[in-house]
């Protein structure tokens, strides 16, 4: 089973050169990558800065994990997979969910108890994932996931998996193919740690091919709630607004230090006002409607931009990982009110002031 025409255009199709994959391998894709790198000229200015936005919650699923799933499952399946499992703070599950069924195989999704938004749990159900959820954190369903895959001849698509990190590299190389270049820092959110580890391992493959002739400063963000990485040592009960970081002990923890160290960046955390500060502000100054998770990125560059990081005129991306609508309940308890009103034209026109 390959991609199934030039309209697909997979992204496996299209890295395929930096992609370990070879003629054997079926190719599972939901059209995924190609996000546009949207600049946001308002936000810019108010910043002294080249600011762009990776809108990864366009996506098929509506998050980057589509883009380390089509990789994951394509090549679980190479190996004769017949299931999938994740642990996940949503956006996982829903990805893997999705790509399992176009893989026609199963998927099992373990969760943290009351702490999945919305969007994301309607996600997995409805692509007939079998979804548990543990009255536990993300660290712990992660720990019972590899225990299982240690026993069981289930496929592990957490970012654990290499795979995952080879597909979600891509997203390095879009936004050099977009610029024409790297940009001076990438602002990333933090949760398990690998994307922050696969954009890095992208610029530096890209660097070495020839593709770029530098790399950015890596900046990664976590929730101040959630930010094992800045106090350096796991959080026991990590709690935050942006659930899908909303993790104590992060898998690929070292290796996003070591991505932060490697490129002069650095990791910080930000606080949940500061996150739903940004997340609000883009939303009401460049239209662009992300997760809490994904604003942890511009809240980070907007707290960085204070303490005097950067230089005037820096071209700074921020990935902004998830689509808003993942979590239709933060969005309304933070939005404007709704205004009741009677279904009378002069009352309307009364209420808006017109
Ligand atoms: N942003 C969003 C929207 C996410 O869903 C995640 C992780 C991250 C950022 C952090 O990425 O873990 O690679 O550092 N979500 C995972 C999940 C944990 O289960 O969906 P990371």
């Amino acid at each position: 089973m390959s991609s199934s025409g030039p309209r697909d255009r997979s992204l496996i199709e299209r890295y395929r050169k930096f992609l370990p994959v070879s003629d054997a391998t079926p190719v599972i894709t939901l059209a995924e990558g190609s996000t546009p790198l949207l600049s946001a000229p308002r936000l810019g200015e108010r910043l002294g800065l080249n600011l762009f936005l990776k809108l990864e919650g366009l996506n098929p699923t509506g998050s980057f994990k589509d883009r380390g799933m089509t990789l994951a499952v394509s090549k679980g399946l190479e190996d004769g997979a017949r299931a999938v499992i994740c642990a996940s703070t949503g956006n996982t599950s829903a990805s893997a969910a999705a790509y399992a069924s176009r893989a026609g195989i199963r998927c099992i999704v373990i969760i943290p108890e009351g702490k999945i938004a919305a969007g994301k749990l309607a996600q997995a159900v409805t692509h007939g994932a079998q979804v548990l959820s543990v009255a536990g954190n993300f660290d712990q369903a992660l720990d019972i996931v590899r225990g299982i895959v240690e026993k069981y001849p289930v496929q592990l698509v957490n970012s654990i998996n290499p795979y995952r990190l080879e597909g979600q590299k891509t997203g390095a190389f879009e936004i050099v193919d977009s610029l024409g270049k790297a940009p001076d820092f990438l602002a990333i959110p933090v949760g398990n740690a690998g994307n922050i580890t696969a954009y890095w391992n992208g610029f530096n493959e890209y660097l070495n091919a020839g593709e770029c002739d530098s790399v950015p400063r890596m900046i990664g963000f976590q929730a101040a709630g959630a930010a094992p990485l800045v106090l350096g040592r796991p959080v026991k009960n990590p709690e935050t607004i942006a659930t899908a970081i909303r993790i104590g002990n992060p898998a690929r923890g070292d290796q996003a230090l070591a991505a932060a160290g490697d490129s002069r960046g650095l990791i910080d955390s930000v606080t949940d006002e500061e996150i739903i500060s940004a997340y609000k502000l883009v939303a009401s100054t460049e239209g662009t409607f992300c997760e809490p998770a994904s604003a942890a990125s511009l809240a980070g560059v907007i707290k960085k931009q204070r303490e005097g990081l950067f230089n005037e005129g820096d071209t700074v991306v921020c990935v902004l990982t998830g689509h808003g609508l993942k979590d239709p309940d933060t969005a309304i308890d933070n939005g404007a009110k709704v205004v009741r009103v009677d279904a009378d034209f002069d009352r309307v026109v009364d209420t808006l002031g017109l």
